[in-house]
């Protein structure tokens, strides 16, 4: 869910539905905003089930007011609808709240206020919140507040207006990100840069436990206990223009166009031909302690764990130590041994995402050492992190995640390198993937370049009710992340089995009407990836191959440039992200938006 709210002088609801606007990718099932002014004495409010352009239409034509909050919803808890969105208000109107996170403890609070008399208005966990504050008997706003989240178990990133303290916004923050944007003579608070950066470049994040209150002219920060905290601005190097489609009709396709200036932007400052290896600054890990790691464990949600994957793989391949990785949302939950000679890796575009967050926070009180791979710099990943690798893709802002995925990648090989050269990777080796790298953007240029082609090939299968990708070893795991691009935003139903399994199986699926997508590089196990083509041909199943040649077996083949071997992966994905993509498009389908998803899930 995304949170945007402003005090100053300018007209504030024309500010609250842009900053929506950018914000909506991280929900967009409902959206709303509430507004007032020096001058009024009440609160005005309008929500609207569906996009913030549904809302946008709701707005009355005079609807002045200089400070108010606003929000676009992801649905956790109650059904889209006007009244679950938020804001939320009290009975009396005189409180209204924004809330990102989830209320453990709702229903319990719920049947004591109703037992009290207190009608609810939607089915939202954070209905609750807002009549916990209208009914606390403290003076202030920000000791009614703090009062409230005393009553409250779960997570919240909240802004909160009064009626009575029309000069204030109070927020704050338990493991769901604030930002507040300080401006001159007017504050900003949103759930992420995104909202504020077209206005401010100086940013203050709040730590869980935080609370501000921001006036036109300053803002003050404390704890919820009230003691004052400090807080010092610091600037966004992200520009705003790189939140703009420029000129392209979808973010995913603005961002898969850019990743070859992405993957410079990874590599850039990191590379040491003198010693073959790369220099992490950022790691805090000595080489002392680096040569102490028995296994590395990645951790990462959707996408993310992709990339761990492929991370895992060039690990163990360059570096030679053993390394796995794991959905972190399944690994916090099975009590996992926390060995000290273990590094653990999290992995996060967002560097919110709570399942990811939480599993570091796990860790970490069991004494273990986290890294963080993350995109989004300062992000609450970032900070709870020992040491780490910002993958400098840039923002991004459609809900499938693409250049992304693929600097993710170019990381860990660098990760892969370092390591390897500090324990066993010859000189010459450290070279080939060094050189390897610097190919990269150049090649990924020339993939990009058979962009019709790909989209030809999308518009033949789109008619398909479900497909099957299959790899091997280094292979499987771009499969898995072509499969998972497809299905997020075509729709299609698609499943990714490595090629060596089809046979235990999934085989009995195949026949004309179900295509395979196969992984087939020229390395050391290409006759056996092409033995699977055979088995799928002897079914009559039609192939799409990505392949480094034409591939006879296959219906149709896309052919990408070599690289290394332990670098093919990052390649052999792009293509099929466009061809996800052209499918989607091909479908008719909203592809920035993809139904019931959301960029980031900061709840569990
Ligand atoms: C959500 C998004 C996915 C993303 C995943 C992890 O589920 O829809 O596209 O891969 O979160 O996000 P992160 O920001 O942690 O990489």
């Amino acid at each position: 869910c995304g949170i945007v709210g402003y005090i100053g002088r300018r007209d504030v609801a024309p500010l609250l539905l842009e900053g929506l606007q950018r914000l909506e990718y991280r929900g967009y099932d409902s959206a709303g905003l509430v507004i007032t002014s020096p001058k009024s004495a009440g609160l005005r409010m309008v929500k609207a089930k569906g996009r913030v352009r549904d809302l946008e239409a709701r707005v009355p034509r005079r609807f002045a007011g200089t400070t108010g909050i606003a929000h676009t919803r992801w649905a956790t808890h109650g059904a889209p609808s006007d009244e679950n969105a938020h804001p939320h208000l009290s009975q009396d109107g005189r409180v209204a709240l924004v809330h990102n996170g989830i209320i453990d403890n709702a229903a319990e609070l719920r049947t004591r206020l109703e037992a009290e008399g207190v009608v609810f208005a939607s089915e939202t966990d954070t209905e609750v919140l807002t009549h916990l504050i209208a009914r606390s008997g403290a003076e202030s706003l920000e000791e009614k507040v703090g009062q409230a989240l005393k009553s409250v178990e779960g997570t919240y990133g909240i802004a909160v207006m009064h009626a009575d303290f029309n000069d204030r916004i109070v927020v704050a923050r338990n493991g769901s990100p604030v930002v507040l944007g300080i401006g001159e003579k007017e504050m900003f608070v949103a759930s992420d840069v995104a909202a504020l950066i077209a206005h401010t470049r100086q940013i203050v994040t709040l730590d869980d436990g935080e609370m501000a209150t921001l006036k036109a002219d300053d803002f003050r920060t404390y704890t919820t206990e009230g003691s004052t905290t400090t807080a010092t601005p610091t600037t966004v190097e992200w520009e705003a223009e790189s939140y703009d489609m420029g000129g392209h009709d979808t973010y995913m396709h603005k961002e898969i166009s850019e990743q070859a200036e992405a993957v410079d932007r990874v590599l850039r400052g990191r590379i040491d031909d003198r010693f073959s290896t790369v220099h992490l600054g950022g790691l805090n890990l000595d080489a002392r302690e680096a040569r102490g790691i028995r296994r590395v464990k990645i951790l990462g949600c959707g996408t993310s764990y992709h990339a761990g994957l492929i991370g895992a793989g060039l690990i163990e391949s360059l570096a030679r130590i053993p390394a796995d990785a794991e959905p972190a949302s399944e690994f916090r939950y099975r009590n996992p041994v926390v060995d000290p000679d273990t590094l653990y890796v999290a992995v996060s575009q967002s560097g919110e995402t709570y399942d990811v967050l939480a599993a570091v926070q796990e860790l970490k009180r069991k004494g273990a050492r986290v890294l963080g791979v993350v995109n989004v710099v300062g992000s609450a990943i970032a900070r709870e992190a020992d040491g780490g690798m910002y993958v400098h893709a840039g923002p991004e802002v459609c809900v499938v995640s693409t250049k992304c995925f693929t600097n993710t990648v170019v990381a860990f090989a660098l990760l892969a390198l370092h390591m390897g050269r500090i324990r066993d990777l010859s000189v010459s080796e450290g070279k080939r993937i060094i050189e390897g790298l610097r190919r990269l953007p150049e090649q990924i240029t020339e993939i990009l370049q058979t962009e019709d082609d790909i989209k030809k090939l999308a518009e033949e299968y789109a008619g398909a009710q479900s497909m099957m990708f299959i790899g091997r070893v280094r292979g499987y795991p771009v499969a898995l992340e072509a499969s998972l691009k497809l299905k997020e935003i075509s729709y299609i139903h698609a499943e990714a089995y490595p090629a060596s399994e089809l046979k235990h199986g999934p085989l009995a699926l195949i026949e004309p009407a179900l295509p395979t997508v196969a992984i087939v590089p020229d390395d050391d196990l290409l006759e056996k990836n092409r033995a699977a083509l055979e088995e799928i041909k002897a079914r009559s199943g039609r192939i799409l191959a990505v392949a480094h040649r034409e591939q006879e077996k296959a219906d149709h083949t896309i052919v990408v440039p070599k690289n290394e071997n332990e670098l093919d992966p990052i390649l052999m994905g792009i293509p099929l992200q466009l061809f996800a993509y052209h499918t989607a498009l091909a479908m008719g389908r909203d592809i920035d938006k993809p139904r019931n998803l959301a960029k980031s899930v900061t709840v569990e």
